[in-house]
């Protein structure tokens, strides 16, 4: 457990780097497992999941070096075919091994996630497309074992854009004999980074980005070097942060079009936002309009920052009304900002901020990684000291959030 002490109510003022983004590296980093070799991925956050996805392909025989942030994997031609319980429960984002498993080995055996903070985040979609692709599933002591011959190319019609299934699904098809399209694909800009690395693999991938992706499978892959976009998610953060605690914060580097929909919130918010070329910069007062939003699939407003602007919300003139449509529990974070004097109303996945004047310090506890991040945000604007105990959620996904925070004269630190 550690404690993150703020002192609220500092302006910021300078520039955060960003850090390769942390949904992208995770699956690059499970698509290397299908090419003997030693595949290379670029600007690698030190982030906690990165650490658990090295765990994960250790124990399937991969050398792992990782020094600065570039990760090499030593695929050999002989790999594991297990995900284990103690790290896919850690983290869920471990199944994501099963597409390239499936596709190089036609077998896998992976623990099945169990839910987490925000939901129970069942992986049907990925079975089913498995299926279709050709492959046995059956499920076992809370196991899944999935096997096949010879993966075939299929059309699959996602029922929901999950961004998971569609990146499984491109994994194993771009393996398989023939042609797969996969119609209502998640569009993410993660989804993209997939289909370039896989093609700098030898794949042949098109249309990532879009609902329709058409995979033509080949024989063989060979490994790639690749350098991992910025995360869109750990950016917006801090484009928040700027806009609580008032100041002048850039962020670079970012991708302004992956995080347009948070630039048009808070421009509708009153707070004004310049971009250029890979640099955002949030100019603020710490006073601002509330405003309406629901989360969405990429390229709708991104659940990963719903909790971040409820707690700018609980500081805005009006009233906000916000909606969560991925998740079935995304305000685990609400009954502690309550306690910092936030006025919110609950119903079902639905949300009524009242802005009032002012939040006040308070102990709280962090019960997920984005709603630790909504609860530091809350502290940058509260008066009087904020305590944010954390049991390492915050960790798995922002790499250094407290140094970059400091770095910009926000008044935070560990207590030890
Ligand atoms: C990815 O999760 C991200 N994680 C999540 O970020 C992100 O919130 C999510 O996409 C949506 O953008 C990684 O990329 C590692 P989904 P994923 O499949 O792939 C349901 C963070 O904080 N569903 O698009 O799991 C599911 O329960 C994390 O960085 C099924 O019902 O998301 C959820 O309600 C949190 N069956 C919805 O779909 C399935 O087979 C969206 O899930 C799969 C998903």
């Amino acid at each position: 457990m550690r404690r993150i002490r703020i002192n609220g109510r500092r302006q910021l003022k300078g520039l955060i780097p960003i850090s390769g983004a942390k949904n992208a590296v995770l699956k690059l980093m499970a698509a290397a497992l299908m090419a003997p070799g030693e595949s290379v991925i670029h600007n690698v956050p030190h982030i906690q999941d990165v650490f658990t996805m090295v765990d994960l392909l250790k124990t399937l025989g991969v050398g792992v070096q990782f020094e600065e942030n570039t990760l090499r994997l030593a695929v050999g031609e002989q790999i594991g075919e297990e995900a284990p319980h103690e790290l896919v429960r850690k983290m869920r984002a471990s199944i994501q091994v099963m597409g390239p498993l499936l596709g190089r080995l036609g077998r896998v055996r992976v623990s099945l996630p169990g839910g987490c903070a925000i939901g129970e985040r069942p992986i049907d979609f990925h079975l089913k497309g498995f299926k279709q692709l050709g492959a046995q599933i059956r499920e076992e002591h809370g196991y899944i074992y999935a096997e096949v011959k010879e993966l075939r190319g299929v059309d699959i019609q996602l029922d929901y854009p999950s961004v998971g299934a569609t990146e499984n699904l491109m994994m194993a098809a771009a393996l398989a004999k023939g042609t797969t399209q996969i119609r209502n694909a998640a569009r993410e800009p993660e989804i993209i980074e997939v289909q370039n690395f896989l093609n700098q693999m030898g794949a042949r991938i098109r249309g990532a980005g879009t609902d329709v992706i058409r995979i033509d499978g080949v024989e063989t892959l060979h490994p790639a070097e690749h350098t991992v976009i910025p995360d869109r998610i750990e950016a917006g953060t801090y484009m928040v942060a700027g806009a609580i605690a008032g100041g002048e914060v850039t962020l670079q580097p970012v991708i302004p079009q992956h995080v347009s929909s948070l630039i048009a919130k808070l421009e509708e918010a009153g707070i004004e936002v310049s971009v250029e070329d890979d640099k955002i910069t949030v100019y603020s007062t710490g006073s601002y309009r509330a405003v309406n939003f629901q989360s969405l699939p990429y390229p709708g407003f991104p659940t990963d920052l719903l909790p971040q602007v409820m707690a700018m919300m609980t500081l805005a003139k009006g009233t906000s009304v916000i909606r969560e449509t991925v998740y079935t529990n995304r305000y685990k974070h609400v009954s502690e900002l309550r306690r910092m004097g936030a006025n919110i109303i609950l119903a079902d996945r639905s949300a009524v901020v009242q802005g009032v004047s002012a939040l006040s310090g308070a102990e709280v506890v962090v019960p997920d990684l984005r709603a630790g991040a909504a609860l530091v945000l809350a502290g940058l604007g509260a008066h009087g000291t904020t305590i944010v105990e954390d049991d390492g959620h915050l960790d798995r996904g922002y790499d250094n959030l407290v140094g970059k925070l400091q770095g910009v004269g926000a008044e935070i630190g560990f207590l030890e």
